[in-house]
């Protein structure tokens, strides 16, 4: 089989690349190695910025997202027993968009579907060769028969744990990581969200998050141990645990009830340099992990995603390599500010053990700089509601 992109991986990255090369008539095909509704069964984060529901408009897939996302002017920060709303559209005139993740992949596998355009799920033993070539190969194995992938370019958009990355040798990549001493434990429920904004929580307990998907389904977090078994969690004590950790009055409106998903995920900072290795382009989380905190991974994925689609464009409508050789550095500026942002909101808003009485007093102190200095505010709202894309 020929194409002139081969993707490898159907998260959101993967996705939104095919769709946009598509469009431009560029040639493409994605080897996912779960199945559709695997992929589909990952909870993942919810916060899109408008940089990335631009890139959804532009790629035909947001009539849902316009119909059904919440647009959040704002969020809370609670600590101290208090909450005090960070209003971005009253300090920089910009709005963020609460529609989940899986969502946008739903939306992406169905424009796929309707475009023709090939995907193969259930792609085993992927592997990746001569990208140092003008001639790169993927090879994969589906229903015990092997193929081939014969292609110009290959776009590895199979997150942290996938094959492109490894692929690349050791010498030519550097790796940049920061372990957290925690994880999220998280619920969704259909239960109304106990607020119609976000409340990210600093409490001595541990951090705690509300969140949502709609009018009618909540998305709740609590910082907990590495050690702990989301199996060990019966509704009832994240519940107890969750109050304890909000104000009063959101513990008065918080509606409990049966949840429908629960896990715990580790929290990580992880970027690789560069993104490009020859014909071979990392996208998304294959290159970089963040923290959840600053609900970045996915606007992030969507920015690479915005740098590659027009270097291979370019490539093919102008025949100049200029977007594809300024690829990784334009990435990675982008990624860095991410990446601070997130592991600040992160020791902003987490308990961190071994952390003493000191650390404790700066830390609230910096919350307390925070919510009074409007300039403070401005950065924090800079940072959340996304930097543009640019060119
Ligand atoms: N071969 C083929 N596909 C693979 C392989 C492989 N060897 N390894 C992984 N994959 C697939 C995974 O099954 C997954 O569907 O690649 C896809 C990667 O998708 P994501 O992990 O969602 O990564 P990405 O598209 O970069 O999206 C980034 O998603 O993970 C969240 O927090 C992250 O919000 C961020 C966003
Ligand atoms: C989510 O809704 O899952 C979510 C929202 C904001 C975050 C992280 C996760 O910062």
């Amino acid at each position: 089989m020929r194409t002139q992109v081969a993707i490898i991986g159907a998260g959101p990255a993967g996705l939104l690349l095919g769709q946009l090369l598509h469009k431009a008539g560029i040639d493409n095909v994605i080897l996912e190695q779960r199945s559709r509704d695997y992929v589909l069964g990952r909870i993942r984060a919810g916060v899109l910025e408008q940089g990335t529901v631009d890139m959804l408009d532009e790629a035909g897939v947001s009539r849902r997202l316009h119909e059904e996302g919440l647009v959040h002017d704002g969020a809370e920060l609670c600590f101290g027993g208090r909450r005090h709303r960070i209003n971005f559209k009253e300090l920089i005139g910009k709005t963020v968009t609460v529609y989940g993740q899986t969502e946008v992949t739903r939306d992406l596998m169905n424009a796929r579907d309707e475009s023709g355009a090939r995907i193969i799920y259930e792609a085993e033993s992927v592997s990746l060769h001569d990208f140092d070539s003008t001639s790169p190969k993927v090879r994969y194995r589906k229903n015990g028969e092997w193929g081939e992938l014969d292609c110009e370019f290959i776009a590895g958009c199979d997150g942290f744990h996938g094959v492109s990355r490894q692929s690349v040798p050791q010498n030519a990549v550097r790796t940049f990581e920061r372990v957290y001493p925690f994880g999220w434990l998280g619920i969704l429920s259909d239960t109304p969200p106990v607020s119609h904004e976000l409340i990210y929580a600093n409490h001595e307990r541990g951090f705690a998050l509300c969140s949502m998907r709609s009018a009618t389904r909540s998305r709740y977090y609590l910082q907990c141990a590495l050690t702990e078994k989301a199996e060990e969690w019966s509704d009832a004590r994240f519940w107890e645990e969750l109050k304890r950790r909000l104000d009063e009055e959101a513990v008065a409106n918080l509606v409990t009830g049966t949840s429908i998903e629960k896990s715990v995920a580790p929290l990580r900072s992880f970027v690789a340099e560069p993104l490009r290795f020859g014909c071979l382009f990392l996208a998304g989380d294959a290159a970089h992990i963040v923290p959840p905190t600053g609900a970045k991974g996915l606007n992030l994925a969507a920015s690479d995603v915005h740098y590659l689609s027009r270097a291979l464009m370019e490539y093919y409508a102008e025949k100049t390599s200029a977007g594809i050789d300024a690829y990784s550095e334009k990435c990675l500026r982008r990624i860095w500010k991410a990446e601070r942002f997130s592991w600040w909101m992160t020791s902003l808003m987490h308990r961190f053990p071994n952390t003493d009485a000191f650390g404790h007093k700066i830390q609230e102190a910096e919350l307390d700089y925070l919510v009074n200095s409007r300039a403070a505010q401005i950065a924090m709202a800079e940072n959340y509601v996304g930097l543009p894309f640019g060119d």
